[in-house]
């Protein structure tokens, strides 16, 4: 990318956002791109709501710096405690106030109310998202008529940024995590990823809905709703989408190890070649 380019920057503590942005691109290939995970400070789910701010916002700068005019937050725990704050003070503070922030919890909720028979709805996601209540305060507004039962799930952002999607632990975690869920509301047909991270372990979670007899049971990944209200909220804002640069160029920065992340990140994207990245500190 050149220094003309005014790439979307896509933000997550790690590796989740990938899903997000793998979704981004496949529905507007067109755009540049950088995504920048925070893996050598991942995971954000258990740290306080200052430190999930500094480290957002330090990130949304960065990728202002780098000619972002368009900062999509892929990361549930960083839209739940730092979005709001960012584009009420941070934003009109800024150098650019025109630049924006989107995150993720609008859109999820927005799709889910079409989805549910039942009308009860199950939330996995990490301890931070979880008490925010961000999704319950959407859905109160937007979808009153829904019942909503969340479940916080510590155990498996760690295990996903290790890499280790076949160990035994995590297996064992999802099986107890998702049978609490359903004994505490055994109508749920509907359970939101809210944790970006958690579509990278789809298969494993629909195993074990079928292992306790509920494969009915419909999984809401992220990727789509985000990806399909970007694409809205670029044709309603006309002043921003022509801000944006047109290379089908994509750059990755990691706070983390770099070879670490290269190759997980070529398999969370199912790429066949590898990507490379490069090293940031925030
Ligand atoms: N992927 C993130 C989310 O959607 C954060 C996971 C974490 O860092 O704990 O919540």
């Amino acid at each position: 990318m050149n220094s003309q380019s005014s790439p979307i920057g896509i933000f997550d503590s790690g590796f989740g956002g990938l899903s997000i942005f793998r979704e981004i691109r496949h529905l507007m290939p067109q755009y540049d791109y950088i995504f920048l995970g925070d893996n050598g400070r991942a995971p954000y789910g258990d740290r306080s709501f200052q430190e999930v701010f500094d480290f957002t916002n330090q990130a949304v700068m960065r990728l202002f710096d780098m000619g972002c005019p368009l900062v999509i937050l892929a990361c549930n725990t960083a839209s739940a405690k730092a979005l709001r704050n960012i584009q009420q003070n941070e934003l009109p503070s800024s150098a650019d106030p025109t630049r924006r922030v989107l995150g993720v919890i609008r859109p999820t909720v927005e799709r889910v109310s079409n989805l549910t028979y039942s009308g009860h709805i199950g939330l996995v996601a990490t301890r931070a998202t979880v008490s925010s209540q961000s999704y319950d305060m959407e859905l109160a507004k937007t979808a009153p008529h829904i019942h909503v039962t969340s479940r916080a799930c510590p155990r498996w952002v760690p295990l996903i940024e290790s890499g280790r999607l076949d160990a035994e632990e995590l297996y064992l975690d999802v099986r107890s995590e998702l049978s609490a869920l359903l004994d505490t509301d055994p109508d749920i047909d509907t359970i939101i990823l809210g944790c970006t991270h958690y579509p990278l372990i789809t298969s494993l979670i629909q195993k074990v809905l079928q292992e306790l007899d509920h494969p009915e049971i419909i999984l809401m990944p992220q990727g789509k709703p985000v990806s399909y209200a970007l694409r809205d909220y670029l044709y309603r804002h006309p002043e921003m989408e022509t801000r944006l640069s047109r290379q089908a160029g994509v750059s990755y920065y990691t706070t983390g190890e770099v070879p670490a992340f290269e190759n997980l990140a070529t398999i969370f994207l199912g790429h066949d070649s590898k990507i490379s990245a490069l090293p940031v500190i925030l």
